[in-house]
């Protein structure tokens, strides 16, 4: 069964959301990280991207944040990308953790099993794969240039934000270790941990991160520039990841309220997946005590009630 809406609905509801949530004051502004505590906490932009390359806007669409936990989304499909499904779950896994995202327990119980590339041990243990191995420098172009291929222009590295986290970044610093441990990294832990914590410090825009997950929903296809950034074969592995454990130990309270596979960051990002439909992402620096944007979700959860996007639907969405 199919569903249509108009596109002049999709634009009437997003302005609801921005305007219904814009004064919302729950959360506080991460704090672990002191760069992100001073970022101002009335910023909140939304932005969808339809597959056909359409997008909507509204508020702080255009702010530059870190990209955080979002980026681990990204190394993924990069991975994916050099090294196809298989290995991606041989080497790491697809598994939810049901932990925090810095979560050491999480490795100390899954030693004898993978776990996933969306939390910080599986991300960092992505960076440690990228191609090619060894080489630190030529790794990070093969990260940033497939953020720009994914969003369509190039993120940028908040240089305070990177310092901010590499002076503070203690805990990361035990998993990557931990994981050498387990035999689970696969380049210097040291190199690794620094191109995790370097793609953290991305900036990046809710324009940006909404034609990301525009791109993953249009099978690898970039809607905006035209590019097929990576097989189509690979989309659904990458929502499935997603779907899995975006929101780490509230995932499933997540897919519940709001039926979209989402991932988010400590930045204040989200980055939503509505499969052949949009990419979906709003940005609102607050976060709860799990790490994600207050505002952010709220947004996301009631533009999906209104407009019905709930992924598990019986029902294909067309916007036209
Ligand atoms: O590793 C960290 O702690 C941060 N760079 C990213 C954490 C994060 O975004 C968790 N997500 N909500």
């Amino acid at each position: 069964m199919k569903k249509t809406i108009s596109h002049a609905q999709v634009e009437k509801t997003v302005e609801e959301a921005y305007r219904k949530f814009k004064d919302n004051t729950e959360g506080k502004n991460a704090d672990y990280i002191p760069y992100l505590a001073n970022i101002d906490k009335n910023l909140f932009g939304i932005s969808l991207c339809l597959v056909n390359g359409k997008t909507i806007q509204a508020g702080d669409s255009g702010y530059r944040f870190g990209i955080e936990s979002v980026s681990k989304v990204l190394t993924a499909i990069l991975v994916l990308r050099q090294y196809g499904a298989e290995q991606l779950l041989d080497k790491i896994g697809a598994d939810a953790t049901g932990l925090p995202f810095n979560s050491i327990m999480a490795i100390l119980l899954e030693n004898d099993h993978p776990s996933t590339p969306l939390v910080n041990a599986g991300a960092i243990a992505a960076d440690s794969m990228v191609k090619p191995v060894g080489k630190s420098d030529e790794k990070w172009k093969a990260i940033v240039d497939n953020v720009t291929e994914l969003c369509g222009s190039a993120p940028q590295l908040i240089e305070e934000l990177y310092k901010s986290e590499s002076e503070t970044n203690f805990n990361n610093r035990s998993i990557a270790w931990l994981l050498k441990n387990f035999n689970r990294i696969y380049d210097d832990p040291d190199l690794s941990l620094d191109l995790y914590t370097r793609q953290c410090s991305l900036g990046i825009t809710a324009e940006q991160l909404a034609i990301c997950g525009a791109t993953i929903a249009n099978g690898g296809k970039n809607p905006v520039t035209g590019k097929q950034v990576f097989d189509e074969s690979l989309s659904p592995k990458i929502t499935s990841l997603v779907a899995t454990v975006g929101f780490y130990e509230h995932t499933g309270d997540w897919l519940y309220t709001s039926g979209i596979p989402a991932k988010t960051g400590v930045g204040g990002g989200i980055m939503g997946i509505v499969p052949g439909v949009m990419g979906i992402a709003a940005f609102a620096p607050p976060i709860d005590g799990s790490g994600n944007s207050v505002k952010a979700q709220l947004a996301i959860q009631y533009i999906a009630n209104e407009l019905g996007l709930n992924v598990f639907n019986r029902y294909f969405i067309s916007i036209e």
